[in-house]
């Protein structure tokens, strides 16, 4: 197997293809085979993702409507990075790097706000919500508050290009990705038809620390194959009534129930997946999931080390009116056990990465995996 040269990383990083015919004859050649287990289990690749992979993308990082109010801030990892989201006396939502000019103390450790400057902790450097360095206080010594080789214009907060999507917040860390229009442009036409300026936050599932690498997470939402066996309590629907699709970055699948069922969304009736819906997603890590008629599910995974992985979900309501308190709370309920029996076969995907039979990254279907595949191959571009 080729190894990544990167002087930074141990032999251990091994190359993120998808390994065909590795001369497992059981298998055949024909049928490509998924990321090799390093790329799930392995501390050095998980750091190469964080240098190459979610640098240069277009990084899914929080909700909008938790910066509801001018001062409020929220503090998010990307890549690693330490990064803050703040809204902005403007309204507009900006990203910084959450990190002091003088000593380069964190500045923001929990969600809320504060107020009209951020002020770090240490030595009470005060930052505008627009990152602009504001006070200083003694630096220069009791009452001298400048210095002349402080030039206060150079040292705001440094700024991190953003985006910001109905409710979703994007990073690009490298400034470099693709404009984001085009980065958004998949998700945005497969929702034209819902009035998405009446979409409402409904409810907010913080899912804990899942211990599994991100990418399960992903491959996971992105294949259909699994939604009749690991939801067979939740779900009503057949495979039959799935189809993969992808779409450049956009990857994921579709169901069409050929009996037609809204779920009881919005009459109060029995919630069930079982209605047509779109599991989309942009490489990557953003995760939507829209389903008949008027609801809507967006999971954000933020990547803690190889094999952990934090996940929210929030649900909106996209029809007129309000959800009554029991159909919110079916919602929840339905979604919580849904994504625990996902956590699920996650975990066991990452502790079978410890088996020397993962060695060839078992084998894809090329029916029900092809979208997994892509994801797979924007991985290992990524890296490359
Ligand atoms: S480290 Fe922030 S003011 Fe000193
Ligand atoms: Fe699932």
């Amino acid at each position: 197997m080729t190894q990544i040269s990167n002087p930074h990383l141990g032999r251990d990083v091994a190359p993120p293809a998808p390994a065909r015919s590795v001369g497992h004859s059981a298998v055949g050649d024909a049928l490509a085979h998924g990321l090799p287990p390093q790329a799930y289990a392995s501390e050095a690749f998980f750091a190469l993702e964080n240098e190459k992979l979610f640098p240069s993308a277009w990084v899914f990082a929080g909700f909008a409507h938790e910066l509801a109010a001018a001062g409020d801030v929220v503090p998010v990892t990307v890549a690693g990075q330490p990064l803050i989201l703040v809204r902005d006396r403007d309204g507009a939502i900006r990203a910084f790097h959450n990190v002091c000019r003088h000593r380069c103390a964190l500045l923001v450790d929990a969600p809320g706000n504060v107020g009209r400057v951020i002020t770090c902790p240490y030595h009470a450097w005060a930052y505008g919500l627009d990152g602009a360095l504001r006070a200083t206080p003694h630096f220069a010594g009791p009452d001298s508050h400048d210095h002349p080789g402080l030039d206060r214009r150079r040292m705001g907060l440094k700024p991190v290009r953003s985006a910001v999507w109905q409710d979703w917040i994007f990073i690009n860390l490298s400034g470099t990705a693709a404009d984001f229009e085009d980065f958004i442009a998949p998700v945005a036409r497969r929702l034209e038809d819902l009035n998405l300026a009446q979409m409402t936050p409904v409810a907010t599932l913080d899912l804990g620390e899942v211990k599994t690498n991100w990418k399960f997470l992903m491959e996971n939402f992105i294949e259909p194959y699994h939604v009749q066996f690991v939801h067979k309590t939740t779900t009503e629907q057949p495979l039959t009534d799935h189809s993969t699709f992808i779409d450049g970055h956009c990857l994921g699948s579709t169901v069409e129930i050929s009996a037609k069922d809204d779920g009881g969304a919005g009459q109060g009736g029995p919630l069930t997946l079982a209605v047509d819906s779109w599991y989309l997603t942009l490489f990557p890590n953003f995760v939507l999931g829209r389903y008949h008629p008027n609801e809507i599910g967006v999971h954000l995974n933020v990547p803690l080390a190889a094999d952990r992985t934090r996940q929210r979900r929030v649900i909106y309501h996209t029809g007129e009116g309000a959800l009554a308190a029991e159909t919110v709370d079916g919602l929840a309920q339905l979604w919580r056990k849904v994504h625990e029996e996902d956590h699920e076969v996650c975990e066991r995907l990452q502790r079978g990465r410890a088996s020397e039979v993962a060695g060839d990254g078992g084998v894809l279907s090329p029916h029900w995996e092809d979208s997994l595949q892509r994801f797979q191959e924007l991985v290992r571009s990524s890296v490359e």
